[in-house]
């Protein structure tokens, strides 16, 4: 009797566990307060993260939600600090609530001493930024300077797991340099665990993952790491045991299909424009047939932010290096290029060729919403190529105009959207951020000296548009109107 009523007891909060933490609500504003962990038998590994971005701090307090002591550890000093005093240096919903939970609950702690936090952790991620250099091969300095750490470091059995997106291979080459550091004086195992996270839903897609690859090469290595995510595997999320090799192709090819995705959509919406067909029903129109999938079809200004550029250029690099031609994805980039150039003819159409003197107000700066990111992002280029054209620009985000300042010091930054249409020629929304969604159109008809907006994300109303007597544009829309 009292078995049963212990495992009922259990059933019960794991019930209300897994209700909350791993709520797919993305909106619930309270799901990392005032919450408990039950014991779900996770052996709390002492695990450190190197490098504190996005990717880093994000599975840092994931796996210090999931009931591990993780260390967050990164070389620059005033991140570290700010950390620590519980702010984030990036935006990212529900992040800053995440780590403060997990700071209180002593689950989490912050470190400029890289080396300090490989010595006392079991278990080490690496989570440290991969670039892209000129010729479009990725930059491996910090994840080779990380794998030298660790090699001078090791003091027992360690695992490494690479979260930081690395062409094939780089798990060998991690392996190669530990072994010299350390003159193979300790066993390790080094895994390869890509992140599959998204900005602006990071914490959900860490805590809700569609899957999680592990390329894990020994037994030990993988029963630790099942520990670890000990917390998904209760709730069935697909798990995928398998090499290095593989597990690193995994990540790029999912990335590299993600974005022939957009621009094979971003190509049809051209063609749409041409005749007189609706981009957004015949995306709904395929996407509802399950081979075909309805997401990643929003046709937009090409896709931009950190990973998608870069990833598919390093995929096609290490696949030239092994004699072969990518030619989709090859494609793929060469769309979004091009689909840039168009988004800014649009515009120039839309104002009769004459930029020179107009007053542009941009509306979002981020590569997409919900993040202050501007890595890549189609702004970056519309505000090169406007300012080419002696146009003048009032640009606003809810969030990423700090970072575009430092790109582009001498442009105008508005500090609402009101205030960027007040007195503008023409709109431009490049982001889909809601408050854009939401734009007071009969106010912007009566404060814009000229009603003429360019909507790159389709998010406005056009009967909206047309019943104020916009002159507007969009992706995938017959014609201007
Ligand atoms: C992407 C992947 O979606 C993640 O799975 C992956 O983990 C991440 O890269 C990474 O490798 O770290 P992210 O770049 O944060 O995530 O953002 P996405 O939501 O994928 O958007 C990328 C770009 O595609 C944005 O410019 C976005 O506006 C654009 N996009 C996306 C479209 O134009 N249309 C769509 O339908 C979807």
């Amino acid at each position: 009797m009292e078995t049963s009523k212990n495992i009922l007891l259990f059933l019960l909060i794991l019930n209300s566990f897994t209700s909350n933490i791993f709520s797919k609500d993305v909106n619930s504003q309270n799901s990392y307060a005032n919450r408990s962990l039950p014991n779900l038998e996770t052996k709390n590994y002492k695990i450190s993260v190197i490098g504190s971005g996005y990717v880093g701090l994000v599975a840092g307090a994931g796996l210090a939600y999931f009931g591990n002591s993780v260390v967050c550890a990164d070389i620059d000093n005033s991140k570290v600090e700010l950390l620590n005093q519980g702010e984030i240096p990036i935006y990212e919903p529900k992040l800053k609530e995440l780590i403060s939970e997990q700071i209180k609950l002593d689950r989490l702690k912050f470190t400029s001493q890289v080396e300090d936090a490989i010595r006392s952790s079991d278990i080490i991620f690496i989570a440290v930024g991969t670039p892209m250099d000129d010729t479009g091969r990725t930059d491996l300095s910090y994840i080779e300077a990380v794998a030298k750490a660790i090699g001078k470091n090791l003091n027992g059995y360690k695992i490494i797991c690479t979260k930081s997106t690395v062409p094939v291979n780089t798990g060998q080459l991690i392996k190669d340099l530990i072994s010299l550091e350390s003159e193979d004086k300790f066993e390790f195992d080094v895994v390869s665990n890509p992140e599959f996270l998204k900005e602006g839903d990071a914490v959900n897609d860490f805590l809700n993952p569609d899957r999680v690859v592990l390329g894990v090469e020994t037994e030990k290595a993988k029963e630790i790491l099942n520990d670890i995510y000990r917390p998904l595997i209760e709730r069935d999320i697909p798990f995928i045991y398998t090499s290095l090799n593989t597990a690193e192709t995994i990540k790029y090819v999912a990335n590299s299909f993600l974005a022939t995705k957009i621009s094979f959509i971003n190509e049809v919406a051209n063609f749409c424009e041409k005749v007189n067909a609706d981009v957004l029903v015949v995306a709904k129109g395929i996407g509802l047939d399950k081979r075909i999938g309805q997401y990643f079809l929003n046709p937009g200004p090409g896709f931009g932010g950190s990973c998608f550029p870069k990833d598919t250029h390093s995929f096609l690099h290490k696949a030239n290096q092994n004699g072969l031609n990518l030619q989709i994805v090859e494609a793929a980039l060469k769309v979004n290029a091009q689909q840039r150039k168009h988004v800014f003819e649009k515009i120039s159409n839309l104002l009769e060729g004459e930029l020179e003197g107009k007053t542009i107000a941009i509306l979002g700066l981020a590569f997409k919403a919900e993040t202050d990111d501007i890595r890549e992002s189609p702004a970056i280029y519309l505000i090169k190529e406007f300012l080419a054209s002696k146009a003048n620009i009032k640009a606003y985000d809810p969030m990423a105009s700090n970072n575009m300042k430092h790109l582009y010091p001498d442009i105008t930054y508005a500090s609402s959207s009101a205030d960027a249409l007040s007195g503008a020629d023409i709109a431009v929304i490049l982001t889909e951020w809601k408050e854009f969604k939401e734009l007071d159109l009969s106010k912007a008809a009566s404060t814009m000296k000229n009603k003429v907006l360019f909507d790159a994300r389709n998010i406005l109303k056009v009967n909206e548009l047309k019943d104020l007597g916009f002159k507007f544009a969009n992706i995938g829309l017959a014609q201007v109107k």
